[in-house]
């Protein structure tokens, strides 16, 4: 039932308020500002080495930001790689060290060979799912549930931001395990995360402008995603919902690695989207910014008001989200992520939540 929505990709990036609230409150004890996992874990994150992560598409994004979150929170080094490489590059995994595998269906193909893979190796497994009832849901040692509720659309959108959501909470409760964040710092990042489900009702509200801008995009060729730090795997996951569902070549980069590369595609027929809450970085995202606007390129800002206020350059548009704590950003800059690709596809006649050529579920490698 798509309710008042033309697609189901509509209705399930308007819902993420409210899924990403009841995920969140299934992880966090609201009375103490402290995470409270849903259940026991069979290992120690004080005795990890590190942690791989793997996954596919955009549960591998949701992976990416992860890294940033375990490694600066919990001070815990990350691995990771896409499902399909882990599979057959055979890694060398400690024994008792822990595989995080995270997967909307719990059935793709790569990503449960990959779990099986690293129990064969004698890993602990830990499970980020979507469907309780799924394979990867079965085969592993631990659950940690994104309680989405059932994603119909085959681009992944309010998965993708409870992905995120349980990531952050595992990264904190590894961090207090570890001894790297105490009370007050745990109380501020889970003072963070509650906002998030309201900063993410107030972005949706940047849906017309978003229309607007999206006819824009729907005359490009190619378009260019560049962020820095979360945002860099932010801008990976806008590239591939745009390509997949409009069909129009998106790539995303790290900012800073534009001048190795791709500024050489920079004209101004290729919009280029920066994501840029103003964190502590931002100053380096506005010189790449300036080196494509020095170019003619026409730059898209997902950014703040500060931000905004503070780049002092010509934009095609500028996004303007509200206030986030840097640490939540990813979650909350999802949602104009996804709207633009969604509203440049439907603009364009495309069959968003059928996309050609892609399933939703991919069961075989
Ligand atoms: O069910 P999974 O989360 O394991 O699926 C992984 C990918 O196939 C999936 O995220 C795919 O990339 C989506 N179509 C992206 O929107």
């Amino acid at each position: 039932d798509k309710g008042n929505h033309r697609h189901f990709m509509a209705k399930e990036i308007h819902e993420q308020p409210e899924v990403v609230g009841r995920t969140l409150a299934h992880y966090v004890d609201m009375a103490n500002g402290r995470i409270a996992l849903p259940e026991a874990l069979p290992f120690d994150f004080a005795k990890l080495s590190r942690l791989s992560i793997t996954a596919c598409g955009t549960a591998f994004y949701a992976g990416l930001v992860a890294k940033y979150w375990f490694e600066t929170i919990a001070r815990l080094p990350v691995e990771i790689d896409v499902a399909s490489e882990t599979r057959y590059r055979e890694p060398p995994l400690e024994r008792d060290g822990l595989t995080l595998v995270i997967s909307q269906s719990g059935e793709t193909a790569d990503t449960l060979a990959s779990l099986r893979y690293a129990k064969a190796q004698g890993q602990h497994s830990l499970a980020v799912v979507n469907v309780p009832t799924s394979t990867i849901a079965r085969e592993c040692s631990v659950v940690m549930p994104t309680l989405a509720g059932p994603e119909i659309g085959v681009a992944s959108t309010k998965a993708f931001s409870c992905q995120l959501t349980v990531l952050l909470c595992l990264a904190i409760a590894a961090g207090r395990a570890r001894g790297t964040l105490d009370a007050a710092r745990e109380r501020a990042l889970v003072d963070a995360l509650i906002t998030v489900p309201g900063l993410m009702a107030e972005s949706v509200k940047l849906e017309a402008e978003v229309e607007v801008l999206s006819r824009e995009i729907a005359k490009a060729r190619d378009v260019l995603y560049l962020g820095r730090g979360t945002s860099y795997p932010m801008a990976l996951e806008g590239a591939l919902k745009l390509k997949e569902i409009s069909y129009i070549h998106a790539e995303g980069y790290a900012a800073g690695e534009l001048k190795h590369g791709p500024i050489a595609l920079i004209d101004e027929t290729v919009p280029v989207i920066v994501i840029a809450p103003h964190d502590a970085i931002f100053e380096k995202t506005v010189s790449n910014m300036q080196e494509v606007a020095a170019r003619g390129g026409r730059i898209v800002l997902i950014g703040d008001a500060k931000g905004a206020a503070d780049h002092g350059l010509d934009t095609l548009a500028t996004l303007t989200m509200p206030d986030v704590d840097p640490v939540v950003a990813p979650i909350v800059y999802a949602v104009p992520v996804q709207l633009l690709a969604y509203h440049t596809a439907v603009f364009m006649g495309k069959d968003v939540d059928q996309p050609r050529n892609l399933a939703k579920s991919v069961t075989v490698e």
